[in-house]
């Protein structure tokens, strides 16, 4: 069903303590009843901690990658049954930054996917053009090849575990954000490649998060595009009162 989800991707910040720093002031400042779905990132050292701490909130905790194999020899890897096993039921997969500097391709990432979905995980799949892509005007088939690629082999009840982030790489710690109108020019076209590809009902019912330098003054903004469904928040989710205002601002 779709829903509007606020999601805090920390990256590789906070230790333990500061972890249990942030938490504690999201929960003094969620004082109102949110409409969104709230799910925070923290790294795998923190991810259990997390869980528990988030328990009695209307907070859910994600990882923000997993290896693609069960187990075995995969030094430094996580696996989804490890997430599992700790309470953790979702994972952001395709992050530019993992598709940066760890090389993660279209199709390893399909895998990823099918992972995430044989442990009925929720995927929150990332994709976005990189600025010359769209200096070049190739932004939409940038995109739709991403999706066809890393996603668009995963059966229709899939779609039910599926949470979209755009997020132009532009865009993404850089204090320059996607206006409104751009957002809502790629979510309508990504619906539009999803109903081709599968069926209205599919891309209808799907979430699309826009990532990409959404801070508390540009949020509400952002948001109130029919197609945007909420945010993946990157800097402004490691503070409290700047997430728990982002969090506010979906209607
Ligand atoms: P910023 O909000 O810091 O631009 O990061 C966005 C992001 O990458 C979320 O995954």
């Amino acid at each position: 069903m779709r829903k509007k989800i606020v999601a805090g991707n920390w990256k590789m910040n906070k230790n333990l303590a500061e972890t249990g720093e942030l938490i504690a002031a999201m929960k003094r400042n969620f004082e109102n009843a949110l409409e969104a779905d709230i799910i925070i990132a923290p790294t795998f050292t923190n991810l259990y901690y997390a869980f528990e701490e988030c328990k009695d909130l209307k907070v859910k905790v994600a990882a923000q990658n997993m290896h693609q194999e069960e187990q075995g020899a995969y030094t430094g890897e996580v696996s989804a049954d490890m997430l599992k096993s700790i309470g953790v039921e979702t994972v952001i997969l395709g992050h530019s930054e993992r598709r940066a500097h760890f090389g993660e391709t279209d199709a390893l990432l399909a895998k990823k996917v099918n992972t995430a979905l044989a442990h009925h995980m929720t995927v929150i799949f990332c994709f976005g053009e990189e600025l010359k892509d769209r200096k070049n005007k190739e932004h939409f088939s940038l995109v739709k090849h991403q999706l066809k690629n890393g996603l668009f082999h995963i059966k229709d009840e899939d779609w039910d575990n599926v949470i979209l982030a755009y997020e132009p790489v532009w865009a993404i710690g850089t204090g320059e954000t996607a206006s409104p109108e751009q957002a809502q020019e790629m979510h309508a076209f990504i619906r539009k490649t999803i109903s081709e590809a599968y069926s209205t009902k599919i891309s209808d019912n799907v979430s699309i998060l826009y990532g990409g330098s959404v801070k508390p003054n540009n949020a509400k903004e952002i948001f109130a595009k029919p197609d945007v469904d909420g945010g993946l928040i990157g800097g402004a989710s490691l503070d409290a009162k700047s997430f728990v205002t982002i969090a506010n601002a979906i209607s």
